[in-house]
């Protein structure tokens, strides 16, 4: 039942999380769009109101035109003021809740991978979670400390791309190949949704709360409130290429349990943020501010071309003689070794069991898939099953096949 009840939540807080996060990354996107887009005003009336940039776009059936002000627009602001953040904040919400109900509850089978690192449960759930505070206060004060400096931007770039290679490397050597994946994207996606929490929201709300207090107030001093927004917010856009893959890369077990799964993992993400670039310097390019930013892509396309010839797989080990048909009798031997001690009396990882002929019979193309195509059984191959078992079941499924 428990197991049963977790696959509902799995389901519903993935469902949820997809939903959120396009949300976020949706108006995100369209908000790099629009602030790389704009023009600056020729209309006098424009001008006069203090317009810095403006845009003219047709979207479903209408015309728009959004203006851009920097600081606080001299007539007020004369409707509601709409704000974006409960989708970075609900992203978050539910990709952590999504990460409590598959890995930290059941660490031990999700976080740990005793060939890795043997350590307990509790600890490793208590270290993923150290990572994701930890890089939030590293990234926090490089940014405070180089953001606004000369060349900061390069800096800032420069230091990140240390850490993060650091934290793939951390990661890799403490969790389970699939846990650190996760880990090292929830790791970048919380700072960004940090960002919008800590720096981008109240730097918002000291601005909206000096305009509408009636009272005189230091235009220039607060910009600096939209500067450190827009900084924050610009890192933002560069993560989230990397925070996807991160996460959808971690269901491909022939990229986590890579012998350098690390530069895997790293590689990945750098490829996300060379395109991302290519994606967000394009929109300056159509207006002629920028150059054509095809090498970006081309890097990315490049990164990522290398890997699929680097991770190509070798050619199959020599397997033992197996026997020309292999039947139940042959593979339940080799069941009870690797699988039993999480499919069977007393555990059902997944609602499965594979402790009796009829059982595994029915799960068989789902045995098939997960043992000999994808790989990803036995669990992070916890119970050490060899290529010539995984042969035996290949053979022991195209029997069953055949019969039908
Ligand atoms: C260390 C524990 C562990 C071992 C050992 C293990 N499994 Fe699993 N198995 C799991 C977990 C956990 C899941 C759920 C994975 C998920 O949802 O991502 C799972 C899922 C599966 C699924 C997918 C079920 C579904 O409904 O999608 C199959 C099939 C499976 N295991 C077969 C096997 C076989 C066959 C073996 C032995 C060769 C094996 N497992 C060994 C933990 C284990």
């Amino acid at each position: 039942m428990e197991a049963y009840l977790l696959d509902w939540a799995n389901l519903l807080l993935r469902w949820l999380h997809v939903i959120t996060a396009i949300a976020w990354i949706g108006s995100s996107f369209y908000f790099v769009f629009l602030d790389s887009s704009l023009l600056a005003p020729t209309a006098e009336d424009l001008k006069a109101k203090g317009v810095d940039g403006a845009i003219w776009s047709v979207h479903g059936g209408g015309f728009y035109h959004a203006q851009k002000y920097m600081v606080a627009p001299k007539g007020g602001i004369d409707s509601k003021l709409h704000w974006f953040y409960w989708e970075s904040y609900a992203t978050w919400l539910s990709g952590f809740a999504l990460f409590s109900v598959l890995y930290l509850w059941n660490a031990s089978a999700f976080l740990v991978d005793k060939q890795v690192f043997d350590w307990s449960p509790t600890a490793a759930g208590v270290t993923a979670v150290g990572f994701l505070v930890a890089f939030w206060f590293i990234y926090d004060a490089i940014c405070r400390v180089f953001g606004f400096r000369k060349n900061g931007d390069r800096v800032v770039a420069a230091l990140l791309l240390v850490v993060v290679a650091l934290s793939c490397w951390l990661a890799t050597e403490l969790f389970s190949g699939r846990a650190a994946f996760l880990i090292v994207g929830a790791m970048l996606a919380t700072a960004m949704s940090a960002n919008v929490f800590f720096w981008i929201i109240p730097g918002q709300r000291k601005v909206v709360a000096a305009m509408t207090s009636g009272k005189p107030y230091d235009a220039g001093a607060l910009a600096v409130h939209g500067k450190r927004g827009k900084q924050r917010s610009v890192h933002n856009t560069y993560f989230t290429l990397p925070v996807l893959i991160a996460m959808i890369s971690n269901h491909y077990s022939f990229f986590y349990s890579h012998p350098q799964r690390w530069l895997v993992l790293f590689l990945l993400m750098l490829a996300g943020a060379l395109i991302r670039q290519f994606f967000v310097q394009r929109h300056s390019w159509h207006l002629g501010r920028a150059g054509h930013p095809w090498p970006y892509a081309a890097a990315g396309v490049l990164v990522l071309l290398a890997m699929v010839a680097w991770l190509r797989p070798a050619p199959a080990a020599p397997v033992a003689a197996l026997p020309e048909v292999v039947g139940y009798a042959e593979i339940k031997p080799v069941i009870e070794q690797r699988c039993y001690s999480c499919h069977g009396e007393a555990v059902q990882m997944k609602n499965l069991r594979l402790d009796s002929h009829e059982l595994v019979t029915q799960a068989a193309p789902l045995i098939y898939q997960q043992v000999v195509v994808s790989k990803i059984m036995p669990l992070s191959n916890s119970t050490q099953m060899t290529e010539t078992e995984r042969a035996m079941v290949a053979r022991w499924f195209e029997g069953l096949e055949k019969k039908q």
